[in-house]
């Protein structure tokens, strides 16, 4: 090997331990994370107690009840909470009415109709992207979007004349006052429309269906609003009877799961059955009092400073595919001013914030660590992000950069799937059961090689150190926050079925809408 050779190998070696020493901040060790944990239990606990005296509001959902394969008919479910808008038309086959039958013929009815699958059938669904100018307008212009795209799809799905129940998934922090009632205390994630803050989004998309409208139109009742967790919740509990916590990590992240009313010190009625309540943690807000201060590095606390909601939703910063890409894109930034990446200088796209996709990220994370082939996906991800015609890259990118941004990558990744573990810990052992099921979904977990196996991972060194036992099972809840919100509707008309009571050896039927 040349002299030359020798000093770029060393130089290179020089460079990754540099960087290596740099990011060490982006680890955080188990005690770390028991910590957090304990951190996050008081934040949850004063949540309970008081949605104005705490950061992580710990949302009344008002879902009560969970789906039981008896739901029925036709529903529609609209999803809103990123950058398209979805609507959906399910039909539930739970057993039909049993009024007619005869008690023999109710009895085989039953078993015959024993389902093994969600009985659940999709008729019709929609997406479309919210344009430009709707995301930047105002309220009014996005709801009358909104009822513009449902009520094309109703009557696409000849639906005109026709009074039909719609569940509406809408994945902001919002204070509910019953199940159809739900004032937006704040926009998350890129959301930023104007008039919609303080103001029930139920009235507003009735109001905007109203608008849209006509006689011949169908007449769409909104009978409850959830949030996407809480869609994820509902679905895998079609799944698993042990589901009792849903979670969301995709452009943002947050959890929901199922607690007693008894352990709910600000709920407002009385105790009667169902005696659980879904509760919506909005734990993205963890640490906006600044309590897990001491874990962020500078590259989180310069994204949050210059962010478009400042000293808000820190935990979700540290989660959410919507900010892990541009926490490397800040730590590359730094790398390379100190000469340790890119020979020091700097590709004109990482001067743009938030330039950098997240899926890149995904398909970093899997080459493996010690890759013998040379970071195969990681070097693709380069070439596609940069510009082929810069100079600097004109002999492809080096072998200490690669491994570099490969390292600083995982370490991000990484450590968004540990707070994710972190905060599912604390919940579950909030949770009687030792078997605990968790729903997941969002475009983070569930695209992410890894991610998934992080988080149990991170689960069962917690199960190991604590000594609490556990079982959890994961279970992804594809498009729960739609499915979900049907569910939640179908639910809302099961609990008013008609019920049936037995008379001097008769069956009547007791309507009690
Ligand atoms: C944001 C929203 C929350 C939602 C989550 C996932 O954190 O505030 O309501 O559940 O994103 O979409």
């Amino acid at each position: 090997m040349s002299s030359n050779n020798n000093e770029s190998s060393n130089k290179q070696q020089q460079n990754i331990e540099h960087a290596d020493l740099l990011t060490k901040s982006l680890i955080l060790s188990h005690e770390d994370f028991e910590k957090i944990s304990t951190l996050l239990t008081k934040e949850f606990d004063r949540g309970l107690r008081s949605t104005k005296d705490s950061i992580v509001k710990m949302y009344l959902t008002y879902v009560r009840s969970l789906p039981n394969r008896e739901e029925h008919g036709r529903y529609l479910a609209l999803d809103l909470g990123g950058t398209n808008v979805r609507v959906l038309l399910l039909e539930f086959h739970g057993p039909p009415s049993l009024l007619s039958l005869k008690s023999s013929q109710r009895r085989q009815q039953q078993q015959q109709q024993e389902p093994k699958k969600p009985p659940i059938e999709i008729i019709d669904s929609s997406m479309k992207p919210i344009p430009t100018e709707i995301f930047h307008g105002t309220g009014q212009q996005l709801f009358d979007f909104i009822a513009e795209f449902i009520v094309e799809f109703a009557l696409r799905n000849k639906l005109a004349g026709v009074r039909i129940a719609l569940g509406f998934t809408f994945s902001f922090p919002v204070v509910q006052q019953g199940l159809a009632e739900a004032t937006l205390v704040t926009w998350t994630k890129a959301f930023n429309c104007p008039g919609v803050v303080g103001n029930d989004v139920v009235r507003l998309l009735k109001a905007s269906l109203k608008r849209k409208t006509h006689h011949s139109i169908p007449f769409i009742d909104v009978v409850a609003i959830i949030n996407d967790t809480t869609g994820t919740l509902i679905y895998g509990a079609l799944q698993d009877k042990n589901c009792g916590i849903g979670l969301i990590v995709g452009t943002g992240s947050n959890a929901c799961y199922v607690e007693y009313l008894s352990k709910i010190e600000k709920w407002p009625f009385n105790y009667s059955d169902p005696k659980q309540v879904v509760i919506n943690c909005e734990c993205g807000a963890f640490g906006d009092n600044h309590v897990i201060d001491w874990a962020l590095t500078n590259w989180d606390r310069r994204l949050n400073y210059e962010s478009l909601n400042l000293n808000k939703q820190i935990h979700e910063k540290l989660i959410s595919g919507m900010y892990l890409p541009e926490i490397l894109r800040r730590c590359l930034l730094t790398l390379i001013e100190l000469g340790i990446v890119f020979e020091g200088k700097t590709p004109i796209e990482l001067f743009r914030p938030y330039s950098i996709k997240t899926k890149y990220m995904s398909f970093i994370d899997q080459d493996n660590e010690n890759d013998e082939n040379n970071f195969p996906n990681t070097r693709k991800a380069l070439a596609d992000m940069f510009n082929s015609k810069n100079p600097l890259f004109k002999n492809g990118f080096s072998d200490s950069d690669v491994k570099i941004i490969h390292m600083i990558n995982r370490r991000i990744t990484k450590r968004s799937a540990n707070f994710v573990a972190n905060a599912l810990w604390t919940l579950a052992i909030r949770i009687d059961n030792v078997d605990v099921a968790i729903a997941y979904d969002g475009s983070l977990i569930c695209l992410h090689p890894y991610y998934r196996s992080w988080v149990e991972e991170k689960l069962n060194e917690f199960i190991k150190k604590t000594g609490i036992k556990k079982r959890f099972r994961l279970i992804h809840a594809n498009d729960g926050s739609l499915y979900g919100a049907a569910i939640v509707a179908a639910i809302c008309y099961r609990e008013k079925r008609p019920k049936f009571i037995k008379k001097r050896g008769k069956i009547y039927e007791i309507t009690r809408f």
